[in-house]
Order: C-alpha cells, then structure tokens, then sequence
C-alpha cells in the first residue's frame, strides 16, 4: 500500500461514525472472536443506503450476530432478514438484539441463505451479500428478482479479506484468467461477481474502496 492509500484509510477510520453502545459489543465479541465485520466505515455506507433508499426491507447472506444488520436498521430500515449457518452466531445476534431493543425488526433465519432466499418473497429494498464468496454471482442471481427497481445489492469482500486482489487486478486491467476454483475459489468467488454485475444491464455499479471494498449496484431495471 502507498502512504497516501494508508493515509485515506486511517482518515477513513478517524472519521467513520461512533459506534452505537450495543455495536460497541458486537465489535468487542468480534475483536474476541476474530470475526470478520464489515466494519464502521463500510457500516456507514449501509446506513446511507438504507436512508438513501427510504429501506422497509432489507435481505442479508451471511450475518454473523447481525453486525452489518445493525447499520442498515440506523438508517431507517424497518426489517432486516439475517442469515446465518452458524447457531452460536445467530443466538449471540438475537441476544444483541433483544438488549439493543430492536428485537421486533430483526429476523434471524439459520440455515444456508441460499435456501432462505428461496423462502422469501420479495420485493427486497436492499440485499447485503456477505457470505461464501464462490456463491457470490448465485446469491445475486437469486436476489435480483426480488429486489425492487431503484433498490440495491452491496457485496463485501470487493478488494480484501480470503482472496488474492493482486490476481483480481491482473484480471480486470490485462484479462489474465481468474484463479481455478480448486486453486482459490474466493478470489474467482469475487472475480466472477464483479464481472456479473459490471455486464448486467439490470444494475448500475460503483466499487468504494472503503473497509473492505464493497460493490454497490443499484437495480435500474
Ligand atoms: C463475513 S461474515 C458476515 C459478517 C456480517 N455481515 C457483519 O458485517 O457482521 C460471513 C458470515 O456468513 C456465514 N455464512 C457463510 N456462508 C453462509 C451460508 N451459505 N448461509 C448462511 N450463512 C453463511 C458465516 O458463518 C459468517 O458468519
């Protein structure tokens, strides 16, 4: 990283809003844990998109204890469906939310997301995929259609985390190959979503490279 991109970081981090007393919590049991958040800065952009988009409904695919769940209800969602496989995870979130008084507004659903969605009606005013990134392209795939126009997707995950970014520069400035699957299934996870949802007509994409770089995609059609 140069100085100036670490600069921005810390500027970023300096200047990401304060942590609500229960996020706080959560922050602390994911220090504890060494879970992966999604973090107050991209947090923050959660809340905006959420207020942004006047949000009822929101969908997420991988909640941990409902961390990212949390920003979109500070912007203004009315209900957030969380996903989780992990019970101890999804049990510590009903908890964060009962002491947090949001209990009302959060459903913790446990089980595979990809199965949940299935479940689920939309219309969806916002979806926050943040699960296993080799079904990245499929968690949009089935999201889409119940997302309404004008809503929004955010995947995490776009720049950092199990993946190898340098292979994901290679391959979208000189079209080298993404990496087998049996190689490195996140990175060619992020890869192929990135690729889908820059050659969707459907959706209208900017990447922000805030934590750990997030794709937002707004559905114009
Ligand atoms: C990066 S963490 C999510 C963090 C959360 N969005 C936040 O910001 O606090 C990914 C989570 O997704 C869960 N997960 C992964 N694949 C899943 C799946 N197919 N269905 C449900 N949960 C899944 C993992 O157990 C893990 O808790």
């Amino acid at each position: 990283m140069d100085a100036r991109a670490g600069t921005i970081e810390r500027f970023l981090a300096a200047t990401a809003p304060a942590h609500t007393s229960i996020q706080e919590e959560m922050a602390d049991l994911a220090d504890d844990w060494g879970f992966p958040t999604i973090g107050p800065e991209a947090g923050a952009v959660l809340r905006l998109v959420a207020r942004l988009t006047d949000a009822e409904r929101v969908f997420e695919f991988g909640s941990g204890f409902g961390y990212s769940a949390s920003w979109f209800l500070r912007g203004g969602a009315d209900t957030v469906i969380c996903t989780e496989f992990d019970e101890e995870e999804a049990k510590r979130g009903v908890q964060f939310a009962a002491e947090g008084g949001y209990a009302d507004r959060l459903t913790f659903e446990v089980g595979d997301a990809m199965e949940t969605i299935a479940r689920y009606d939309g219309p969806f005013d916002i979806a926050l995929i943040d699960h296993q990134k080799h079904r990245y392209a499929d968690a949009y795939r089935a999201v889409l259609p119940k997302v309404r126009t004008g809503g929004v997707i955010v995947a995490d995950n776009i720049t950092r985390g199990p993946i190898e970014f340098a292979d994901l520069v290679a391959h979208f400035e000189d079209g080298a190959p993404l990496p087998d699957p049996e190689r490195d299934a996140e990175t060619r996870g992020i890869g192929e979503y990135v690729g889908t949802v820059r050659s969707d007509d459907a959706v209208e994409t900017a990447i922000l490279p805030v934590g750990s770089g997030i794709a937002v995609s707004t559905k114009v059609r």
